[in-house]
């Protein structure tokens, strides 16, 4: 069995892993094309909308020399829309494929098509829950920009609870010494209880405020601004707009750039809507663009060819 089969939530990248595929990913390009991947197909299985996750992974596995099979709004535009279960979906689709990317609105779905398929599964965001790729594109800049994933003061802003990139950027980071959380975010969206029995129990410590806490912003490293997930809320549009309010606060405007140090960076897994209206071009420390276009499709061709075990 490979060392690395299928990616599911971040908890199963150990140090010695990480450190390797940021190994490979400091070596290859996203503007190269390789042949690593010849002759192999990569599926991208999406039950939800995206934009970065499935567009780089497939630049990814174009620019290493595979190909690409895809379909977005799989609920729609597949025989999901005839009742077809994700289990027979998947294994279908294993056999036209060589790795399956799947993004899919249920918690814990990533895991239930790793049951069934042939071929490696790739968590490209499982709900309200995991979304490990991003994680370790989030890590990767952090550490290509900061030049450390050690005692690192982390400020956590927006949707706490139903962000699934904060929450494996938590399980990730906890792998490493000294962190600090600072969690903002209105209460009914507060980081979840589990994220912080686990941060305590890896002997990370956190604070949380409901309010936009902007002392907390004079020593921090990173300051990560996350979207309100009104999608979570389709059936219940007057939450949406209640939650909507509740965050108005908790927007990052240009004001607040000169309350930050000159040495930390500003992250954002995107889409961003509201929360984060400021010019990317404002400011080096703004780093969301490149974090999901260079180091996205770097990390992702890394784990691409880890998980092929392809020698490079
Ligand atoms: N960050 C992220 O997962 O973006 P997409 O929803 O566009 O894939």
């Amino acid at each position: 069995m490979p060392e690395l089969r299928h990616i599911v939530r971040s908890q199963q990248f150990t140090e010695e892993l990480i450190s390797e595929i940021f190994a490979l990913a400091d070596i290859l390009n996203p503007k190269m094309t390789y042949d690593y991947l010849k002759g192999k197909i990569g599926c991208m299985l999406f039950y939800e909308p995206s934009t970065r996750t499935r567009m780089s992974f497939e630049s990814a596995v174009l620019r290493l020399g595979g190909q690409c099979i895809s379909t977005e709004n799989a609920n729609i535009f597949s025989s999901v829309a005839k009742g077809e279960s994700l289990e027979d979906t998947v294994r279908i689709v294993s056999g036209y494929s060589d790795i399956i990317v799947l993004r899919h609105p249920q918690k814990g779905s990533a895991e239930i098509a790793a049951a069934v398929a042939k071929v490696p599964i790739i968590n490209g965001g499982d709900g309200a829950d995991q979304h490990p790729t991003q994680a370790l594109l989030d890590l990767y800049t952090i550490r290509c920009r900061l030049h450390r994933i050690e005692n690192l003061k982390i400020v956590a802003i927006g949707d706490l609870r139903r962000g699934r990139t904060i929450r494996s950027l938590c399980y990730l980071l906890a792998k490493f010494k000294g962190h600090h959380f600072v969690f903002l975010s209105p209460e009914s969206l507060r980081i979840g209880d589990d994220i912080k029995e686990y941060l305590t129990k890896h002997c990370v410590t956190f604070e949380e405020h409901f309010h936009l806490h902007t002392t907390s912003f004079g020593d921090a490293d990173v300051i990560y601004d996350t979207r309100i997930q009104t999608e979570r809320d389709k059936d219940n549009p007057e939450e949406a707009k209640r939650l909507l309010q509740e965050a108005e606060e908790f927007i990052l405007k240009e004001e607040h750039l000169p309350l930050m140090s000159k040495n930390c960076i500003v992250m954002h897994p995107l889409p961003r809507v509201r929360e984060l209206p400021i010019d990317p071009d404002r400011d080096p420390r703004l780093v969301f663009i490149e974090q999901a276009n260079y180091y996205g499709v770097k990390i992702r061709m890394a784990l691409l060819c880890k998980i092929m075990e392809i020698k490079i």
